[in-house]
């Protein structure tokens, strides 16, 4: 029986590009989406921009236009870039519609008459000159803990502390340069707490979440669950609150209720509409990233249960996208917006490489350009695109295009492929499309060696029905590989329809084979990556930063993954030269102050004076042997001019010399005294 499904991903905020990370998660969704379509289930996929908040408000100002033109604008641009990556809404809305407001106001009265809204006053920073309050990221200043300038009012990009804006010091407001001052006013909170056990039961019954992300769900029912503030204070770019003055609904409390809006716009019909969201057995799925779990994970299905909607059937989690294994940089050139790809690569390359890449839980997806490189080429067209492009061209033509019957071989073959559907299915259904991937260039492989061991090329001149039988199993094989591929590469499943004169390839006529048929002219179903185009990509990426951001173009520290505090010298010979010793500075440091770090088991963050080379901080993996307390006054030894590396903590900007590992661990110290600052020869 056929299962109704409604599916979305998360909204894109109306204020910025698409870029690969937003486009991992649409492919992510729109192949399940396809491969659910593909079997004969009635699935939608809904999405919109999620166009409220400050930020977008200031944004609109500063481009001298209003919100409502400005998300109109961008909500085009989202749309283009998603769908020219092959990903196919049912419906692609916004939050800023009717349908989205009523239901806005109607659950948020429904969640008010049943009591889980609350309202007090608080306390917050207001800038004079804007008349109005300023969310944390409006507000800068001086760094509370390590005294960087410039720094958010949320969190310090150089030591990586988190604090509340008003520890930080000459703070002002990132419009006009005030200082802000406090301010009280009427905030409303929903009282998630309210549904701690319902949620509970939520989360354990059922498939609904990765392992990953119930973890996570668990340790926050552990550490308690807090009330939420619902409300912003005008000015601001959203719904009024019903019965209050001045009040806004925060933007994250009708994003997610914008997926109802996207629903009605496309679905019309009430009844329809809940049979997803209210009483039908239709099942309702959110794919996201880990970042936005703790919106979709308590706040939403809390919002729906209080308000008499069904909540999700299931939360389908992922981790970011890090190319060729680092964050995403703009400096680097590998925050790459999902236009720029489109206009040097193929998108369904990108499309093939995420699904290699993907499986069913939380851990972050990396590309890496020369893997891409490779994948694609030698798995998608060197195995899978090849078994086409070569039997169909001048084989095909030197016998007029006509398949023959498949041979007892080739059934044996086709069969062999057939055998894996229910494998393959099963894989899809759980998102590990890696294993997808797996299964079917296998099966590729087993193809291509079956061509190769007869090489229809040569045949063809000696004994054409022989070569037919041959060019008849490897194109039959073929179109199960496809249409097990379909959902990721739907366009190349397009070309082989056109080529085999077929109706769409489809899970429900896999097993129809083609034969005795004259086939279609042949179009090339995909080409080979070619590298020179990932540089040009690269560099546009690159210099579209350096031109809107001239002076800090040069600046940004490239992220290493290690906390080691010992020089690890690699050289092809193992022998460094002279020369190549005299690049590394090493110097004398005194510690001045040293602290444990919060959520790192093994580092401490020290500051060490050297000298003329003035205060540096260093992240070190040195507290399984040492105390903080212990540290300040000694004299280390310290590699002065390694690049600095942006650690999950923060920057650390040198290493100090240490022996041994663990609890054995020794630092180095110059052994007489030494001043800090002293350079070792
Ligand atoms: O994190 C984000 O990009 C949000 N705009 C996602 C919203 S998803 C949903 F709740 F609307
Ligand atoms: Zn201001």
């Amino acid at each position: 029986m056929s299962k109704h499904i409604l599916v979305t991903s998360a909204l894109p905020y109306a204020n910025g590009s698409i870029h690969l990370g937003h486009i991992l998660e649409a492919v992510q969704t729109d192949i399940w989406v396809r491969f659910q379509k593909l079997i004969g289930n009635e699935c939608y996929f809904f999405c919109a921009d999620d166009t409220h908040g400050t930020p977008i408000m200031i944004a609109a100002k500063k481009a001298g236009k209003t919100p409502e033109s400005m998300i109109e604008e961008v909500q085009k641009e989202h749309f283009q870039d998603l769908t020219s990556f092959g990903v196919e809404y049912d419906n692609y809305y916004t939050t800023n519609s009717e349908e989205n407001r009523k239901f806005s106001e109607s659950i948020y009265l429904t969640l008010k008459k049943n009591g889980h809204i609350v309202s007090r006053n608080i306390e917050q920073s207001y800038c004079e000159h804007d008349k109005m309050f300023l969310p944390d990221r409006f507000i800068k200043g001086t760094c509370p803990k390590c005294g960087a300038k410039d720094q958010y009012g949320d969190s310090c990009e150089v030591c990586g502390t988190s604090y509340s804006p008003k520890d930080l010091k000459e703070s002002y407001c990132s419009i006009c340069g005030n200082t802000p001052v406090l301010k009280e006013s009427k905030h409303l909170f929903f009282k998630l707490q309210d549904f701690q056990n319902q949620l509970k039961t939520w989360m354990e019954e059922g498939n609904r979440l990765n392992e990953g992300a119930q973890k996570k769900l668990q340790e926050w029912f552990t550490s308690g669950l807090q009330e939420w503030d619902i409300s912003r204070d005008g000015p601001y770019f959203g719904f009024a609150i019903p019965e209050e003055e001045n009040k806004y609904f925060y933007v994250w409390l009708d994003a997610p209720i914008g997926y109802m809006a996207s629903s009605l716009n496309h679905l019309k019909d009430e009844k329809k509409f809940n049979e997803f969201w209210k009483d039908g057995k239709g099942e309702i799925v959110h794919f996201i990233g880990k970042d936005i779990l703790y919106f979709h994970g308590l706040f939403w299905p809390a919002m729906l249960m209080g308000s008499g909607y069904k909540a999700p059937s299931q939360l389908n989690v992922h981790g970011f996208l890090t190319v060729n294994g680092e964050k995403m940089s703009k400096s680097r050139g590998t925050f790459i917006n999902a236009s720029t790809f489109a206009k040097y690569l193929d998108v369904e390359h990108f499309r093939f490489y995420m699904a290699c890449r993907l499986g069913s839980g939380m851990e972050d997806v990396d590309i890496s350009f020369d893997d891409f490189v490779s994948r694609v080429n030698s798995d998608l067209i060197g195995n899978l695109v090849n078994l086409v492009s070569r039997v169909s061209t001048s084989i095909l033509d030197k016998m007029d295009r006509r398949l023959g019957n498949l041979s007892a071989e080739g059934k044996s073959l086709v069969s062999e492929l057939l055998a894996k559907e229910s494998e393959i299915r099963d894989a899809y259904e759980s998102r590990n499309y890696s294993k997808v991937m797996r299964e079917i260039t296998g099966l590729g492989d087993k193809v291509n060696k079956y061509v190769n061991d007869y090489a229809p090329w040569n045949l063809i001149k000696t004994d054409v029905e022989k070569a037919r039988e041959v060019v008849t199993t490897s194109l039959n094989c073929a179109k199960i590989l496809f249409t097990y591929l379909a959902p990721v590469t739907p366009k190349i499943a397009d070309a082989i329809t056109e080529l085999f004169q077929i109706p769409p390839l489809s899970f429900m006529n896999l097993t129809e084979t083609i034969e005795n048929k004259v086939l279609g002219s042949y179009q090339m179903l995909s080409k080979r990556v070619e590298e020179k185009n990932i540089s040009l990509m690269i560099s546009e990426t690159k210099e579209a930063f350096e031109k809107s951001n001239p002076n800090q173009s040069k600046q940004e520290p490239s992220k290493s993954n290690t906390n080691e505090t010992k020089v690890g010298s690699v050289s092809e010979d193992g022998f460094i030269t002279i020369d190549e010793l005299s690049k590394v500075e090493l110097r004398v440091g005194l510690i001045k102050e040293a602290n444990p770090v919060e959520g790192a088991d093994k580092l401490l963050f020290v500051k060490v004076d050297l000298g003329e080379k003035g205060i540096k901080n260093v992240f070190a993996g040195i507290k399984a042997s040492y105390t903080a307390e212990e540290l300040v006054g000694k004299k280390v030894v310290v590699v002065a001019n390694l690049k600095p590396r942006q650690m999950k903590f923060g920057l650390s900007e040198g290493m100090l010399l240490a022996s041994g590992k663990d609890k054995s661990l020794s630092l180095f110290v110059p052994d007489r005294d030494a001043n800090p600052g002293d350079l070792l020869k």
